[in-house]
C-alpha cells in the first residue's frame, strides 16, 4: 500500500457538502512556488479523498501548463468565464490525477482589466462563477476544495480570487525579502475584508524552497516564524530539484516522484492543512 492509499482510507472529508472551501495562493511576489504550491497541494489533497478545482487566474498558465493542459484544449478558459461568457463548469478540463480538475487559463486574461472596466460587479466575477459551480451536480461529485492560483501581482484578478475566498495561502520564499513583501500583501488581505468579504481570513503561510545548509534560509524561517508565529505551517517546502523539473513533463510532483522530498513536503501540507479545516469547524 502506498502512503497516498494509507492517508485515503485515514481520511473522510470534512467540508460542508456543496461549499467547497475556497483557497487562494496569493503573493505579489514573483516566483515564490504559488504555481507550484497550488498543483502539488492540489494534487496531494485530491491523493487524500478531496475533488478539488485549481483555478489559474494567472494570464502565464502554468499551473495549466504544469498539468500537462495543452493550449489547444483551452477553448473554454478562466477568461471566458470573468468576462461573462461560459458558466465556470465549461472551463474545467480533467487532468491525469483523479479526483483533480482545473480551470485552465490563456493570456487572454492579461487584457480582463480594461475589458472589464468600471462594471459594478468587477471585483467579483469569480465569486459569483464559483457560487453557482456545484448546484446542479449529483451529491459526491462536488468538490471539496477550490484552490485559486493569483498572478504575482495585486490586480484585479488576485483582488477578484480575494474576494471569492474563504482565506488565502501565502507561499513565501525562504530569501532575504520575503518579510518585506508580506506586509504589504497583508494590508491588501486587511482591505478587502473591510470592503469586498469580511469573512477573508489568513490559512496560512507555506515558507518554500528551504534550504537547511543555507544559513539565510534558516535566518528568514526564524524570522517569519517570529512574526507570524502560529499562522506559519510546520511543513516547509525544501529546495529540491525533482519538484522544478516535474512541470516539463506537465505532471505534479506526486506523480513525477512520489519518493522524493518534494512530494513527502506536499503530502504533509495536505495533511496540515485539513487538520487546520478541522481545527475551524471545531472552534465554530
Ligand atoms: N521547492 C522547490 N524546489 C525547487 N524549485 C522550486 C520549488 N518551488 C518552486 N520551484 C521552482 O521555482 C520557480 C517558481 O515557482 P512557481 O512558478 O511555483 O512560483 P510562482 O510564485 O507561481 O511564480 P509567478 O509569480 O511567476 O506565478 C519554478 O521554476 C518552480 O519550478
Ligand atoms: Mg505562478
Amino acid at each position: 500500500m502506498t502512503v497516498i492509499d494509507q492517508q485515503y482510507q485515514e481520511h473522510t472529508s470534512n467540508t460542508v457538502p456543496g461549499h467547497p472551501r475556497i483557497l487562494a495562493l496569493a503573493n505579489q511576489k514573483g516566483g515564490v512556488g504559488k504555481t507550484t504550491t497550488a498543483i502539488n497541494l492540489g494534487t496531494a489533497l485530491a491523493a487524500i479523498g478531496e475533488r478539488v478545482l485549481i483555478v489559474d487566474l494567472d494570464p502565464q498558465g502554468n499551473a495549466s501548463t504544469g498539468l500537462g493542459i495543452d493550449r489547444r484544449n483551452r477553448n473554454c478558459s478562466t477568461y471566458d468565464v470573468l468576462i461573462g461568457e461560459a458558466p465556470l463548469r465549461d472551463a474545467v478540463v480533467v487532468t491525469a490525477v483523479p479526483r483533480l480538475h482545473i480551470a485552465a487559463s490563456t493570456m487572454d486574461l492579461s487584457g480582463l482589466e480594461l475589458e472589464l472596466g468600471s462594471a459594478r460587479d468587477r471585483a467579483f466575477r469569480l465569486r459569483d462563477a464559483i457560487g453557482e459551480l456545484n448546484n446542479n451536480v449529483s451529491p459526491g461529485s462536488d468538490y471539496t476544495y477550490v484552490l485559486i492560483d493569483c498572478p504575482p501581482s495585486l490586480n484585479l484578478l488576485t483582488v477578484n480570487a480575494m474576494a471569492a475566498s474563504d482565506a488565502i495561502l501565502v507561499p513565501l520564499q525562504c530569501e532575504f525579502f520575503a518579510l518585506e513583501g508580506l506586509s504589504q500583501l497583508l494590508q491588501t488581505v486587511e482591505q478587502v475584508r473591510s470592503t469586498l468579504n469580511p469573512n477573508l481570513s489568513i490559512h496560512g503561510i507555506v515558507l518554500t524552497m528551504f534550504d537547511s545548509r543555507n544559513n539565510l534560509s534558516n535566518q528568514v524561517v526564524a524570522d517569519v516564524r517570529e512574526f507570524m508565529g502560529s499562522k506559519v505551517y510546520e511543513t516547509m517546502i525544501p529546495r529540491n530539484v525533482r519538484i522544478s523539473e516535474a512541470p516539463s513533463y506537465g505532471k505534479p510532483v506526486l506523480v513525477y516522484d512520489l519518493k522524493c522530498s518534494g512530494s513527502e513536503a506536499y503530502l504533509r501540507l495536505a495533511t496540515e492543512v485539513i487538520q487546520r479545516e478541522r481545527d475551524l469547524r471545531t472552534a465554530h
